[in-house]
């Protein structure tokens, strides 16, 4: 009996030093010392023992069921540690990672740009007049010197909503709107952002794109006020070092009309891809408000003269960063926008 009490105290030692978990542990402890454990069925065989013989095997037995006790408790407090330490490794958080960052949001390049040339402007003593998208023949054409059947009308095609009813082409009427409201005080300088449409759509035209217009009338105002503020704005709006160029040109609503280019900001004049190796690029058209436009707006033009400009902001956000393809100013791609 002694040896069978022996043999399975060392074999529970064996099987509690080879448990891998608390549920094999408890496992051990039914089995051995449960009460239909191995041990309660050793000692069933006590009844056949001397009576000398039997409080030794009695306390044996106890022993060696306290000596397993005692390791399935120790062996416990071990595996749990270390199921622990192993959980804590597992689930370790680098808490320094970076998170997950959720964009907010940021500004449009269009705006980006349009607020740049606002606030060249603005230092300039000019103000910000708005007028409507849906306009009038009269304002879009007529009051610019554009009668019905001038063929520079051609130049910019048209979304008619009736005969008198249009999308404006072009951001000029705010030109005879905001003089017909001044008049006939001095000076007027305002410049006027906005949406325009035209039926183009291709890599660098679409239907719908934003000008800004600017405008200066008072008594003397000449040629030199407008190379002077527009050679200014490149410098500004393009860097120190721009030049400007002025190449006559036509619009029917300025006298004389220039077309103005600065010098390629890529390349810097030398010649690039995108300045088409003339080392210039075209940014505005301008030139002295017509005689017909003042008189019409409540002028005297006698006695005042005035400068007026119009640049398309799509070109110039796609000079200044480089965007080769106009829409995709407009598809809204976030891929795109984060980069601004
Ligand atoms: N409105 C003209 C255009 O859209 C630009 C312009 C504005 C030219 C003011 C001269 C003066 O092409």
């Amino acid at each position: 009996m002694k040896d069978k009490l022996h043999e399975l105290g060392a074999r529970a030692r064996e099987e509690m030093a080879e448990a891998g978990s608390p549920e094999e542990l408890d496992e051990i402890r039914i089995r051995f010392l449960g009460k239909k454990g191995e041990l309660t069925r050793i000692l069933r065989g006590m009844g056949g023992l001397s009576a000398e013989e039997r409080p030794r095997v009695g306390k044996m037995a106890n022993e060696i069921r306290a000596a397993i006790e005692k390791e399935l408790t120790a062996k416990s407090a071990i595996l749990k540690k270390l199921i622990k330490e192993q959980m804590l490794h597992n689930e370790k958080i680098d808490v320094t990672l970076p998170g997950t960052v959720v964009w907010r949001g940021g500004r449009h390049p269009l705006n980006i740009v349009l607020e740049e040339i606002e606030n060249i402007f603005l230092g300039l003593g000019y103000t910000i007049a708005e007028g409507p998208e849906i306009e009038t023949d009269y304002y879009n054409f007529e009051a610019l010197n554009l009668p019905k059947d001038h063929p520079a009308r051609d130049m910019q095609d048209t979304f008619f909503i009736s005969n008198e009813i249009l999308l404006r082409t072009q951001t000029s009427p705010v030109q005879v709107r905001t003089m017909e409201k001044t008049a006939p005080k001095l000076p007027v300088k305002i410049i006027a952002p906005g949406k325009v449409y035209r039926r183009d759509d291709d890599a660098t035209h679409s239907p719908m794109f934003n000008q800004v217009e600017g405008l200066a009338v008072d008594q003397r105002i000449t040629f030199s006020d407008l190379k002077g503020t527009l050679a200014y704005f490149a410098r500004e709006m393009f860097g120190k070092k721009t030049k400007t160029r002025f190449r006559p040109s036509y619009f029917p609503f300025t006298e004389p009309s220039a077309e103005v280019d600065v010098s390629c900001v890529i390349c810097g004049g030398t010649g690039c891809r995108v300045c088409s190796h003339t080392g210039w690029l075209e940014i505005l058209g301008a030139g002295m408000v017509h005689p017909r436009v003042l008189e019409v707006s409540g002028y005297n033009s006698e006695d005042v003269t005035g400068f007026a400009f119009g640049m398309g902001i799509e070109r110039i956000t796609m000079l200044k960063y480089g965007i080769d393809d106009m829409r995709l100013l407009f598809e809204n791609d976030l891929r795109f926008l984060q980069q601004f």
